[in-house]
């Protein structure tokens, strides 16, 4: 039995998560679930985006599975997501992109993992406005040799024992030269005490092109903070979108699964939402819970289900789909 803290989110999160949860309960592995509340739930609920007992909740646990969470841009609470990984200090953000057949999209046999450092540099929330006018603003962004460290050395023990071949370094030290700099030279350190895995660098906006024109070259990817954000999501789009794209954060003492995407208010209560990506975000954390063989369970049904390309959301097939819930019963179907 795993006591785990759930999520449901804003959005489509209420509704991914529950097809989430169908899923593994259909694995047969033992849950105890915690709902909990965060994001506008939270605000509705206790006046907090980010509750105690949330917080509480995955003290204990130690772990959660999380719906997407809205966040106001440029005014209002500060990002949700962000004080959650500041909080329990998950300075990984793991964000896998791979190709699945049925799926179109630009490239096949695309198996790409980002490694984004989760805590340091622009995310940390070090803003201001420098005058009163409101004409100028500064965000801080500090990156430090023990963050960068722990970052790089979780990708390169990842490309370890995943029997990985190359680990590629993605920096900006051309012009940010003291704190991208420090990134670059900290990496390269950790780079000589793995002499099975190749390393190369490289420049972030080339590593962008480069993506682009042929993302084969690539296999796990290690970078800052922002750089990883938005390489992510062009990695996520190499392989058919946001659909598919789940992400996992991970500390010393805990780790928060979720999906790349967000809440997507555009279709929320609609039932067209496509679950793939929690859902492999729930794979992975059974894969962190020891669970290994319910993880493939779930990764085998789904691939079949995306494969087959019929009992599938609209994003994955804009002539014959079916909703949320439907594509939820197939995989379920799939895992017998
Ligand atoms: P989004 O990821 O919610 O949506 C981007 C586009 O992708 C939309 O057109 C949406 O309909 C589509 N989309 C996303 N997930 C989908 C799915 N599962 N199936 C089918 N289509 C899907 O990004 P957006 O619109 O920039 O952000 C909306 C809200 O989500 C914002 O408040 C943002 O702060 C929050 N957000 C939360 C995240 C989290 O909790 N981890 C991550 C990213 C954004
Ligand atoms: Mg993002």
């Amino acid at each position: 039995m795993h006591n785990i803290t759930l999520i449901p989110g804003d959005g489509i999160g209420p509704s991914i998560v529950e097809s989430a949860v169908r899923v593994i309960a259909a694995t047969g592995v033992s849950i105890n679930w915690d709902t909990q509340f965060a994001g506008l739930v939270g605000i509705e609920k206790f006046k907090d985006p980010l509750p105690e007992p949330t917080l509480e909740s995955i003290r204990k646990n130690k772990i959660s599975l999380k719906g997407p969470l809205t966040t106001q841009l440029g005014k209002g609470f500060r990002s949700i997501n962000v004080a959650l990984r500041k909080e329990f200090d998950l300075y990984i953000n793991l964000r896998p992109a791979k190709s699945y057949k049925g799926v179109s999209s630009r490239y096949s046999n695309v198996d790409l993992v980002v490694f984004r450092e989760n805590i340091e540099e622009f995310y940390s929330g070090i803003e201001h406005y420098v005058d009163q006018q409101k004409n100028a603003a500064e965000t801080i962004g500090i990156i430090t040799r023990f963050g960068s460290q722990r970052i790089v050395e979780a990708a390169f023990d990842f490309a370890k024992k995943n029997n990985r071949k190359k680990v590629t370094i993605v920096h900006k030290a051309n012009i940010m030269k003291f704190s991208g700099g420090l990134f670059l030279d900290v990496a390269k350190e950790v780079a000589v005490k793995y002499p099975e895995i190749e390393s190369n660098d490289i420049i972030v906006d080339n590593m962008a092109m480069q993506l682009v024109l042929n993302p084969l070259q690539f296999d796990v990817i290690v970078t800052t903070n922002l750089f990883g954000d938005i390489l992510s999501d062009l990695c996520s789009g190499l392989v058919g979108g946001l659909g598919l794209a789940p992400g996992a954060n991970i500390g010393t003492s805990a780790a928060i699964f979720e999906a790349v995407h967000g809440s997507a208010p555009d279709i929320a209560g609609k039932n067209i939402a496509n679950p793939s990506a929690i859902i492999l975000a729930s794979a992975m954390m059974l894969n962190y819970l020891g669970e290994v063989q319910a993880a493939l369970k779930i990764n085998k049904a789904l691939e079949i289900v995306l494969a087959e390309n019929k009992k599938v959301t609209r994003d994955l097939n804009p002539t014959t789909f079916v909703g949320t819930t439907e594509m939820t019963d197939e995989i379920i179907n799939h895992l017998k």
